[in-house]
């Protein structure tokens, strides 16, 4: 550990959807603390989805005051931070938030993406700048869409942030980001690792806008007076570049090298494959962004509602269970007494509608073959199966890209449980695993603090040092036939999640 006293502590900080956590990791790579701060979402109409950027402050402020209860804030040698990705934060000039952020799973801007894909002179031209399809969830069509429908607030706009990067500006007063959430604005070229000028000349919106690009383990900043009097940080503290959630969820388990892949369950479900090179689906089906490894890319399909679509349904279905400690673990050991297959009864994720592979915003959520001889368990035992085939046709497709994973990293909630690590081996037919840390994003954002000061030479450094993985959980050959029949009837489904013309 050069220069680096062995009592150091690294803070990694997310700004997820539902909650913001922050942990405090030592040189060793062991969690010295962790408090969870949790949000709310609004959605003032169906499929809009937003988050005020103070809220998310606030609660950045309260996990790290929580966290450094625990751990000495003189020991904390370099803060890293990690975020939802896309979700829009317009500030004005004095750095104040114009109106609530529209979140990565807002499916507002179908005409704003229109309008992109018709000035850039077609989809050819953004998988050429971008290595991306204009997509709802992204942050330059919601730009857009703050031009078209509230030009008052848009004639304040001087500055778009990325949620993290948002607390970075309160944190150190620095407006500074990194490829890996640049990569999902849609504005930035992954592939050459710089904002697109073809794009935003083509959208007419100034580069002035955008922060500056610094790197995911590189000190971006350090804590002001006010951040450290918020927060309890001492000022002086250096921020590292950290980087967007999936792509720190994907460190935070060691994922950094092509060859890897990651099953991520959290609101959002995500299957991610790093490659050496950036690689673009053709029918841009799947995202291609930065890591947060320099010269490292991933492919990337999105299941817009995967925890979030649980969690729904434990509010909406399982009022009951509010007040139980463990509503979820409840409903899945309910699920867990239906056979595979829920006796007919199919779920189709789509409550926000979908990124991968349908590219539909309109899409909604659905229950399929429901009789009266169906309980909750059946509907719980298809929501958890709805979200894992849904996840699997993001495996499909990096199949398709010659990605195919020999195995998969599992992290989020769906790595927690037994149940659910069981339904994704069988269901996409691979062997699956753990790391012996199940702090995600915010794991990964703390060993880019780490090496950002010189505790490890590099990432792949920190996560040779810190992470073991669990032995590998085989798909059982039986189960997986039956899963694939019942895919195939997921799959027939689809015309139920589209909504009727009138
Ligand atoms: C990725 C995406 C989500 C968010 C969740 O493209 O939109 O996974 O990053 O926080």
């Amino acid at each position: 550990m050069p220069g680096k006293k062995d009592d150091s502590l690294f803070l990694g900080l997310d700004v997820g959807t539902s909650g913001v956590k922050a942990i405090l990791v030592s040189p060793a790579g062991a969690v010295a603390a962790a408090a969870t701060v949790p949000l709310s979402l609004d959605t003032p109409c169906p499929g809009w989805a937003e988050q005020d950027p103070e809220a998310w402050w606030d609660a950045s402020t309260a996990a790290i005051r929580r966290v450094l209860e625990q751990g000495p804030a003189a020991r904390v040698a370099a803060v890293g931070i990690s975020g939802q990705m896309h979700s829009s934060v317009f500030l004005d000039r004095t750095g104040a938030v114009i109106r609530p952020a529209l979140l990565w799973c807002d499916g507002r801007t179908t005409a704003e993406c229109r309008e992109i894909v018709e000035r850039a002179g077609g989809e050819a031209q953004l998988r050429e700048w971008v290595c991306n399809a204009a997509l709802e969830g992204f942050t330059l069509p919601k730009v857009l869409w703050l031009r078209n429908h509230e030009p008052a607030a848009f004639a304040r706009l001087a500055t778009v942030l990325l949620a993290k990067d948002f607390i970075r500006l309160r944190l150190t007063g620095t407006v500074a980001t990194e490829p890996s959430d640049a990569s999902g604005t849609l504005m930035f070229d992954p592939a050459r690792r710089r904002w697109s000028r073809d794009m935003l000349d083509a959208v007419e919106l100034p580069l002035s806008l955008l922060p500056e690009v610094g790197e995911s383990a590189a000190v971006l900043g350090r804590v002001t007076e006010q951040g450290g009097a918020l927060t309890g940080l001492a000022p002086g503290t250096p921020v590292v570049g950290g980087g967007a959630d999936n792509a720190c969820g994907a460190a935070g388990v060691g994922a950094i090298s092509p060859g890897e892949a990651v099953s991520s369950w959290g609101t959002s479900g995500t299957v991610l494959a790093p490659t050496a090179e950036p690689r673009v689906d053709p029918g841009l089906r799947a995202h291609t962004f930065c890591h947060v490894a320099p010269g490292v890319w991933y492919v990337m399909g999105v299941v817009l509602s995967a925890g979030g679509a649980f969690a729904w349904y434990r509010d909406q279905v399982a009022r009951d269970l509010a007040h139980s400690d463990q509503p979820e673990a409840h409903l899945i050991e309910e699920a867990a007494g239906v056979p595979p297959g829920a006796e007919g009864v199919t779920f189709l994720p789509y409550l926000q509608g979908e990124r991968t592979p349908h590219r539909d915003a309109s899409l909604r959520a659905a229950f399929v073959g429901l009789s009266l001889a169906h309980s909750r368990a059946h509907l719980t035992r298809a929501v958890l199966e709805g979200v894992c085939f849904a996840l699997r046709d993001c495996v499909t497709i990096l199949r398709e890209l010659g990605l195919a994973p020999g195995s998969l990293l599992l992290t989020g909630g769906g790595a927690r449980s037994a149940f659910i690590r069981r339904l994704q081996a069988d269901i996409f037919g691979l062997p699956v695993t753990t790391v012996n840390r199940e702090e995600g994003p915010a794991y990964g954002a703390a060993l880019l603090a780490a090496v950002g000061v010189g505790a490890f030479p590099d990432l792949r450094a920190a996560v040779q040092c810190t992470l073991t993985r669990a032995p590998l959980a085989d798909a059982d050959p039986a189960a997986h036939r039956d899963y694939q029949r019942i895919y195939e009837r997921f799959r027939d489904c689809y015309a139920a999640a589209v909504p009727p013309r009138s």
